[in-house]
């Protein structure tokens, strides 16, 4: 080893130049790895004669720190301008506004009617929208050849069957199915979607949404249902709403009636809501035929209950005067921002 050596090193750490991460690693190894040029003097000085030692100790040490503090500086220089050179965050600027949704005017309605018959101690059932020709009609007493099973009315799921899957088209199937797997009494509230293959126009949609009611225990009579839906139209439609049975026909009922709320806007008098009448006709009803108690293995000769059902877009749509029934189906933002806060007519 000579002077030459050191000073041959020392020239050549001021010779380099590194422009990413890994020339200053294999920089490194060239001078300090095992095999490298610093190292080797190091190896070669192990070897030496004690003066030699003396002479060559210090500045052999110094070259070492030396060229240990350059690739340091070199390393920070170079993760410094990596930095400056990342993307800048300009902590100035305005955030993202995130447009908020509100509810949907059914989605309203049915918190609002569920929240009434809550209170009187109705549970809320559901059951499957893809349902079976038993549950929806024939434990509901439809005979047969009944006109609401015809092709018209109902969306086939598969037909042909003993008992054809279709797409249910009430929720009144939820009522079946509440009678088979609870135990008496039974208070439930069944809300949910339900399909008919209608045309689509203003007043009627293929998809739409049902709150369907029932409540069966031993001495349940037509007084029960009169006070219940009396009840139900005061909380929902204000303290002076009266309501009217009219007769009316349903497979699953006897007696059956449809049921209406006197009109809320123009008090009786009659207006284009109400079309004149002074009523607005909002749901059906009626005691359960005992032909459904039974075909659910309920004894109809002590129980005895009412049902009713209602359509959530036509009670949302006399609420908020909406004249046609397809503003709930075309989310149309500028129509649903309208409810949320909007106040009851
Ligand atoms: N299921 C009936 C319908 O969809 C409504 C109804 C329910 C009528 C319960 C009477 C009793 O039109």
């Amino acid at each position: 080893m000579t002077r030459e050596d050191i000073d041959r090193i020392l020239a050549e750490l001021g010779k380099l130049v590194c422009k990413t991460q890994k020339d200053i690693e294999d920089a490194r190894i060239a001078f300090l790895g095992k095999k490298g040029s610093v190292t080797a003097l190091f190896d070669e000085f192990r070897t030496m004669d004690k003066e030699f030692k003396k002479e060559f100790g210090k500045p052999l040490n110094e070259l070492k720190n030396t060229v240990q503090s350059k690739i340091d500086e070199l390393k920070s220089t170079i993760s410094e301008s990596a930095a400056a050179s990342a993307p800048k965050q300009d902590l100035s600027m305005p955030g993202d506004n995130f447009e908020l949704g509100s509810r949907h005017p059914v989605s309203i309605v049915r918190q609002e009617i569920v929240d009434i018959f809550r209170k009187f101690g109705y549970d809320v059932a559901e059951g499957p929208e893809i349902e079976d020709d038993y549950h929806v009609f024939e434990a509901l007493n439809f005979p047969p050849n009944h006109p609401a099973r015809d092709m018209q009315d109902t969306f086939f799921v598969s037909a042909g069957h003993l008992n054809p899957i279709l797409l249910r088209t009430h929720t009144s199937s939820v009522q079946v199915r509440s009678m088979e797997s609870m135990g008496l009494p039974i208070r439930v509230i069944c809300p949910g979607r339900v399909f008919r293959n209608e045309a689509i126009s203003a007043r009627a949609h293929c998809i739409f949404h049902q709150v369907e009611g029932l409540y069966i225990d031993e001495n349940v009579t037509f007084a029960d249902l009169k006070q219940a839906l009396l009840l139900f139209a005061r909380e929902m439609f204000g303290p002076d709403t009266q309501i009217r049975m009219r007769p009316s026909y349903f497979p699953f009922t006897e007696p059956s009636t449809e049921v209406d709320v006197s009109c809320n806007i123009c008090h009786g008098k009659g207006c284009n809501i109400c079309k004149g009448t002074g009523w607005l006709e909002i749901l059906g009803a009626g005691m359960v035929d005992p032909n459904v108690l039974e075909a659910s293995g309920i004894d109809s000769k002590k129980y005895s209950g009412f049902a009713f059902g209602m359509g959530l877009e036509r009670i949302a749509m006399l609420k908020w005067q909406v004249n046609d029934l397809r503003h709930y189906f075309e989310n149309d933002m500028r129509f649903l921002k309208e409810f949320d806060s909007a106040p009851e007519v």
